[in-house]
């Protein structure tokens, strides 16, 4: 696991989706939620000011709500192309079905469909203050595929503020599991403020647990957490990994 410690987590996000683009990448995992907004910004920009293209990329999103429909401003089929995918000229883009009649069923689906068109290149990932990904919440099976999950109190209370009260906010989601998401060829997690550095610790240096989802990144072969100084203030071994990063081999 490869740990960034920069003041602009959005430039080292973006190079890694740039790169992974410009070699050839056909699949990419999208986030929601506010922390990869400044990530999608800045390829935008790239996108129209240095001719950055996803011509031939498609997108699979981690997420979405159930019972909200993708014209919803806060369904996450909705987000992703308010805030990135209308910008860019990227081919299709994904998400599990979050207002049908059988959510199994749909879930499923999501799973075989993100298998058909896979593997992912690279995955987008925020953390939550719970150490969850995707809505992975703690007690996630680490091998667990896309299904429908309750959210806990303690996330839709952190999402409430997308909404006009608590109680607007589904209680259910239907989500990639951590094996579905740990299929992905690189995991890059972005994380940025005080609120997340104990999610961030805990998923850094803590035990490889269900307790928090986050630490299966530990696990996966080629995952990169990049955060600010603000989300790293909990790491007991941040100079290390500032010194190793400096010191990367070209
Ligand atoms: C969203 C997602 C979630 C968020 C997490 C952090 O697609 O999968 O795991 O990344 O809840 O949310 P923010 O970034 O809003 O703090």
């Amino acid at each position: 696991m490869e740990i960034v410690i920069v003041d602009h987590p959005e430039q080292v996000m973006a190079d890694i989706i740039a790169n992974a683009v410009r070699g050839g990448a056909s699949v990419l995992g999208l986030a929601t939620g506010s922390s990869p907004l400044r990530t999608y910004t800045e390829l935008i920009r790239r996108h129209r000011e240095e001719g950055l293209s996803f011509a031939g990329v498609d997108a699979v999103l981690l997420d979405e709500y159930v019972g909200l429909p993708t014209t919803h401003p806060e369904s996450y089929a909705r987000f992703i192309r308010d805030k990135f995918t209308d910008h860019v000229d990227i081919g299709e883009v994904n998400s599990p079905d979050g207002m049908t009649d059988d959510s199994i069923a749909a879930a499923d689906a999501y799973d075989d469909l993100i298998k058909g068109i896979g593997p992912v290149d690279v995955q987008i990932l925020g953390i939550g203050s719970n150490g969850h990904i995707g809505f992975n919440e703690p007690s996630s099976s680490l091998t667990s595929r896309t299904r429908i999950k309750t959210l806990t109190a303690e996330t839709r209370n952190d999402n409430a503020r997308f909404f006009d009260s608590f109680d607007e906010v589904p209680q259910h989601v239907i989500t990639q599991g951590l094996g579905t998401i740990c299929d992905a060829k690189h995991l890059a997690l972005v994380a940025t403020g005080e609120g997340k550095a104990d999610a961030i610790a805990r998923a850094v240096e803590g035990p490889l647990s269900a307790s928090c989802p986050a630490s299966i990144l530990q696990w996966h072969p080629r995952a990169t957490v990049v955060i600010d100084n603000a989300a790293a203030s909990k790491l007991k071994d941040a100079e290390y990994y500032k010194y190793v990063y400096a010191n990367k081999p070209r």
